[in-house]
């Protein structure tokens, strides 16, 4: 079984605040989305990693990736992204050749996700799952609200509280069977935000493996300094 990771890495990082698209801040001095790639990479099952880049910045990817060092096993392809997360997967979708039978999606703006989660993920749908999620239980309790929007900041009102013991916090890669996800990437039509919810919606199982820590998405500002935290770590 041929297995290729797809990579959107084309948002802007509003949350982070200004300056370069996220993918491309440095991380203890290189790219994020190097961290990412090479994440990937490390997993020895991975042959091809495609990156959904900046529309604006493709030439800019491909110069970074030629520039950085990878496994010689792993080839890359890198295709502009869209205006929306969901468009810049399924871009990096349609650029898979033939003869890959499991595709992972990973997020570029989870740098630090260790090769053993990536490595279990892919096992699970090498034991038949369609669709794999790694996933960790949640620190906080879960409220669901009535938003207000538009930035209020009106007291909203609580419609409920889900038990916490049944809720996950959901990471990538995530994995697939090729045609499972590409099928969900076709018929989902409103706007997800992760590709295993797709694959729920065409009424297929999906399942949840255990997550790691250090797969947390560099969403806030905060985030960097934890990332850059781990890695002085893992230097050390
Ligand atoms: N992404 C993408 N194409 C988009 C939007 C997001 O490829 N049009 C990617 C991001 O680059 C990131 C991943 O989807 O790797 C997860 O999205 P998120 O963390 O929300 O990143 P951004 O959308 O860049 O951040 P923000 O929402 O704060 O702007
Ligand atoms: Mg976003």
């Amino acid at each position: 079984a041929r297995t290729a990771a797809v990579i959107p890495a084309a948002g802007r990082g509003v949350r982070l605040g200004p300056g370069a698209p996220k993918a491309l801040r440095a991380l203890n001095g290189t790219p994020m989305l190097i961290h990412a790639v090479r994440a990937m990479a490390a997993s020895r099952a991975v042959s091809l990693v495609v990156v959904a880049a900046p529309p604006d910045g493709t030439a800019e990817v491909k110069a970074l990736l030629d520039s950085h060092a990878l496994p010689e096993r792993t080839d890359f392809l890198v295709v502009p992204g869209g205006d929306s997360r969901q468009e810049s997967v399924k871009l990096g979708l349609d650029a898979l050749p033939p003869g890959i039978d499991i595709v992972l999606v990973h997020d570029a703006a989870r740098p630090l996700v260790p090769v053993d989660t990536v490595d279990a993920v892919i096992e699970a749908v090498r034991d038949g799952a369609v669709a794999v999620v790694p996933a960790l239980p949640l620190a906080d309790t879960v409220k669901e609200v009535e938003p207000r929007g538009d930035g209020s900041l009106e007291p909203e009102p609580v419609v409920g509280t889900p038990e916490r013991a049944r809720l996950r916090a959901v990471q990538t890669p995530q994995g697939f069977d090729r045609d499972t996800l590409l099928h969900a990437h076709e018929a989902v039509t409103n706007a997800v935000t992760d590709d295993a919810g797709m694959v729920e919606q065409v009424g297929k199982p999906v399942v949840v493996v255990p997550g790691h820590e250090e797969a947390f998405k560099v969403t806030r500002p905060l985030d960097l300094v934890l990332a850059e935290a781990v890695l002085a770590r893992r230097r050390a």
